[in-house]
């Protein structure tokens, strides 16, 4: 292998990392983005709570334990116990729904899924964008539709923060062919929340679920760094031990 050669494969191995990396980040090219900080704790802070005060009655996160969170949120077990424990008693627990899955299974009709690797699955900004996305239908049983999962049975469980949207369509007659496309949604009712402030409260809820669902992402980052080091460094006295083995040969 000459020198360009190995050049190349450095450049082809940094190349691949770095697509490893863009790919597990994810994401559809419709969706708004949301702009998570996973380095921030206080933003994890409160998005623990917001989980725990408006998701953990129906969805668990039976892979999660409060002591694990505790620990990475610098909360001392006090803090948990009275901010985040509310159906836990002990801080090795971990997090389960307030109500029993067979039974949201019946009210809902369909179970709500365990929330432990939900953002890995399904990726922050769809997310994001999923609970922004709950408007107004007459239709369905729980009144509202969702502009990124049509037909879901999850009510809009954060309505006194955000209030009600109504979806706006525009129709689109081609060759006798009648379309709705989505093009944006206005305000039906207020909620508690101005626009600004629901986002910010979104973007602290789905950064602890990004959170959990990879709480070792960080130190795999670090880790990564250092992998990036050793392999130039090996390069470099691998370039070197060639030259000096190779320059009587020729
Ligand atoms: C009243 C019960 C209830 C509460 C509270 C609730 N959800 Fe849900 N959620 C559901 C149900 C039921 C489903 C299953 C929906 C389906 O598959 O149609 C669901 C599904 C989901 C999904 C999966 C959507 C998909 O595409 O598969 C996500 C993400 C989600 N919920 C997030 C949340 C978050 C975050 C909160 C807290 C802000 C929350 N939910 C609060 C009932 C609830």
């Amino acid at each position: 292998m000459n020198k360009l050669t190995s050049l190349r494969s450095t450049i082809a191995i940094a190349a691949l990392f770095i697509a490893v990396q863009g790919f597990a980040a994810g994401g559809g090219a419709e969706l708004e983005s949301a702009d998570i900080d996973p380095g921030n704790i206080s933003s994890l802070q409160r998005g623990a709570r917001n989980f725990m005060n408006y998701c953990s009655g129906c969805h668990s996160a039976q892979y999660v334990r409060f002591n694990t969170i505790g620990k990475y949120l610098e909360l001392s077990e006090e803090q948990l116990v009275d901010n985040l424990m509310f159906n836990a008693e002990k801080t090795f627990e971990t997090i389960q729904a307030s109500m029993p899955a067979k039974d949201a299974a019946r009210w809902y009709g369909t179970a709500p899924p365990d929330m432990s690797l939900m953002a890995r699955a399904k990726g922050a900004d769809y997310i994001f964008n999923f609970l922004k996305g709950f408007y107004l239908d007459a239709d369905s049983p729980t009144g509202v539709d969702n502009s990124v999962m049509s037909g879901t049975s999850m009510p809009h469980v954060l309505w006194e923060l955000q209030g009600y949207q109504r979806a706006i369509f525009e129709e689109h007659t081609e060759d006798g062919v009648t379309t709705h496309e989505f093009v944006g949604f206005e305000h039906a009712t207020t909620g508690s929340l101005d626009a600004e402030d629901y986002d910010a409260f979104v973007r602290d809820t789905v950064n602890f679920l990004a959170y959990i669902s990879e709480p070792i992402r960080s130190e795999r980052r670090k880790l990564g760094v250092w992998v990036l080091m050793y392999l130039i460094v090996f390069w470099v006295i691998a370039v070197m031990l060639k030259k000096q083995i190779w320059k009587d040969v020729k």
